[in-house]
């Protein structure tokens, strides 16, 4: 994603932002020494240990670990995308965000926020003036601050209210259609301009709002009889049925603290679980729930209950639910499966028995794990031994798509004691037939909200540990006084092949390119890269020094051991080179004697 947006402007964001004024506005933040402290945020404490430096332009938590720049730190406050947080920082300091295909960004993406929105007003407006409408709603038991909250309209039985209204010029009437308010007519021999007619027509509107609260598509519901039962704005450039989540920007509205959310079926589930209190209640937009949903949600919270009518479709988008959140079942999260009675759906229900018995049921939603063993059980015959192999290759694939951890063990044990196998045996044959898919399945969402460990391999994980320190305290010392990077040469390990080292010395270009370089432009540079873990965790470290003059020598020296000890003869030859052509100063008389012992002493490759 950062791809599409110029680093150049990412850099100016990050150095125009101040990490201390916009974490201030939300925690109180007390002056201690050069830095700031607070309790943190991000989990429960009495003693502060939650750290934001002016210099690094970075924060960090002692007690949970949570670190990162000022776009992680909005992205894990206030659950924004990366884009949504560059659009924050953008806002504040009174730039828009360049770059043509990001949606929101570009011109005609900003045209269609605004249609779709005066649409919005327009239904709402229309909602007030129909008596049909209003009465609909009340027999639907929503009343008339819900209405307001969910800004529920109505579009009349038209077929150019809408058109008419905004559809003047015919540049405005491809915005229209662009935004999928209006159809064009098909056209027959000979005609020019067949012209278009509404696509919502005598319908209760939904609309559907992205995190920030600008709207990106309706959801309409016919009063009556009528097919289909709820029409939906088409995909367009602001609106991916697959990705949203309905509900997710009034739940954020309502101040919640996202102990939990619970994922619905429909739109009237949503309106009426809030208006009963449930205001963390999500629904997918008739569409199952996808990864991209799951990563949302998991940005929100680590408890989901996923709630199905009971009926048969119920129990199979279930099912796909389960099989799209096995990959994401990471320890520490909590998916839970509610079925309700058959007939019911949360609206009927809630209706019923209210916010205390409903969630009453949420806490005795069936765990993922025994939903998966109960539905593997209830698919075989586990009196006869065939039956018992059959539920272990069920469970194989399923087994392969889940991240190590307890959950898959408890999982394991369960359906051990089922097949009445030793659970060691049956692990050993679950996992067997898994080993590279379950690499591949268990990638954990991305992004510094999301706590646990980290899908990439350190930068220098693989590296052999003498050099690892050196490395680490190089890559430290640059995050850390980027200015002092400015003035090191990386000639002497710009052909070292060894991994690590290339991480270096693009941090060190960095900061000779960024203009007023900071420890958080730096790290906005690695976003999307797999490094950025690595880097964070290096950059909450305390710095070896304490100023930007000894963090220069500091760099330099490691940069000469790096060269010396990876770049076998580099070093050497650049001095012999510079001995022969302007002769060398004692230091490097004395550097030069010591390399050419070593040389002997390992062999001229070592
Ligand atoms: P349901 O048919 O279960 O409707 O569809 P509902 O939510 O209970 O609605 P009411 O109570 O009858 O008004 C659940 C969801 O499936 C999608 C919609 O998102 C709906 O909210 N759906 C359903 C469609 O997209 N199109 C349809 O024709 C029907
Ligand atoms: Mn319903």
């Amino acid at each position: 994603m950062a791809g599409r947006i110029p680093q150049g402007f990412i850099d100016e964001l990050v150095s125009r932002s101040d990490i201390v004024e916009i974490i201030g506005a939300r925690v109180a933040l007390k002056k201690s020494g050069r830095e700031f402290k607070a309790c943190c945020p991000f989990h429960n404490e009495k003693t502060p240990s939650f750290w934001v430096s002016p210099d690094k332009q970075f924060y960090h938590c002692f007690g949970c670990g949570a670190h990162g720049t000022v776009v992680g730190f909005l992205m894990q406050y206030e659950k924004l995308s990366f884009i949504e947080a560059l659009e924050d920082l953008a806002q504040r300091a009174g730039l828009e965000l360049p770059g043509g295909s990001h949606e929101s960004a570009n011109a005609p993406g900003f045209d269609l926020h605004q249609v779709l929105g005066q649409a919005a007003q327009f239904f709402a407006q229309n909602l007030q003036d129909s008596e049909r409408a209003r009465a609909y709603i009340t027999r639907r038991g929503i009343e008339s601050h819900t209405a307001k909250k969910f800004l529920l309209g109505y579009a009349t039985e038209s077929w150019n209210a809408l058109l008419n209204r905004f559809g003047q010029q015919p540049a405005d009437r491809e915005r229209l259609q662009l935004a999928g308010l209006v159809i064009e007519r098909e056209r027959k021999a000979g005609e020019r301009d067949p012209g278009f007619y509404d696509r919502f027509r005598d319908r209760l509107m939904f609309p559907i709002r992205d995190s920030r609260g600008r709207i990106m598509g309706f959801g309409g519901r016919v009063l009556d009889q009528g097919e289909p039962k709820y029409l939906n704005s088409p995909e367009t450039p602001l609106f991916h049925k697959g990705r949203e989540l309905y509900g997710l920007y009034e739940a954020k509205q309502a101040r919640n603290d996202f102990r939990r959310v619970i994922v619905v079926e429909g739109y009237m589930d949503v309106v009426r679980l809030h208006q009963a209190g449930i205001t963390y209640a999500l629904a997918t937009l008739g569409t199952a729930t996808t990864q991209e949903h799951l990563n949302r949600i998991f940005r929100l919270t680590s408890e989901v209950v996923f709630c199905f009518d009971g009926d048969r479709a119920g129990r199979q988008a279930a099912w796909r639910a389960l099989e799209n959140a096995l990959p994401l079942a990471r320890d520490g999260r909590e998916l839970r499966f509610l079925f309700l009675p058959e007939g019911e759906d949360p609206d009927s229900l809630v209706g019923k028995e209210g916010q205390q018995a409903f969630e009453a049921r949420m806490d005795r939603a069936m765990p993922l794990s025994e939903y998966l063993v109960a539905q593997l059980v209830q698919q075989t015959d586990l009196s006869h031994a065939d039956g018992r192999a059959r539920l272990a290759a069920l469970a194989r694939p399923l087994f392969g798509r889940m991240p190590d951890g307890v959950l898959r063990e408890l999982i394991a044990d369960a359906l051990a004691e089922q097949i009445r196998m030793p659970a060691d045996r049956l692990r050993h044959l679950l996992q067997d037939a898994n080993t590279p898919s379950t690499a591949a399945g268990a990638r954990p969402p991305r992004g510094p909200g999301t706590s646990g460990p980290s899908p990439s391999p350190h930068p220098d994980s693989r590296m052999k540990s003498g050099r690892r320190n050196m490395l680490s305290q190089a890559i430290g010392l640059v995050l850390h006084f980027p200015t002092a990077a400015r003035s090191i040469d990386t000639a002497s390990i710009a052909r070292i092949d060894h991994p690590g080292i290339p991480v270096l010395r693009e941090l060190i270009e960095q900061a000779r390119q960024v203009q007023a370089p900071s420890t958080a432009t730096l790290l906005e540079r690695w976003r999307d890269r797999p490094e950025l873990p690595r880097l964070e965790a290096i950059a909450a470290e305390t710095p070896m020094v304490s100023d930007s003059q000894a963090a220069a020598r500091e760099l330099e020296m490691a940069v000469r051991k790096l060269a010396q000890d990876l770049g076998p003869g580099r070093r050497t030859d650049e001095l012999l080179k510079k001995a022969r052509e302007t002769g060398l100063n004692s230091d490097e008389k004395t550097e030069l004697g010591l390399l050419l012992k070593g040389r002997t002493r390992q062999g001229p490759d070592a």
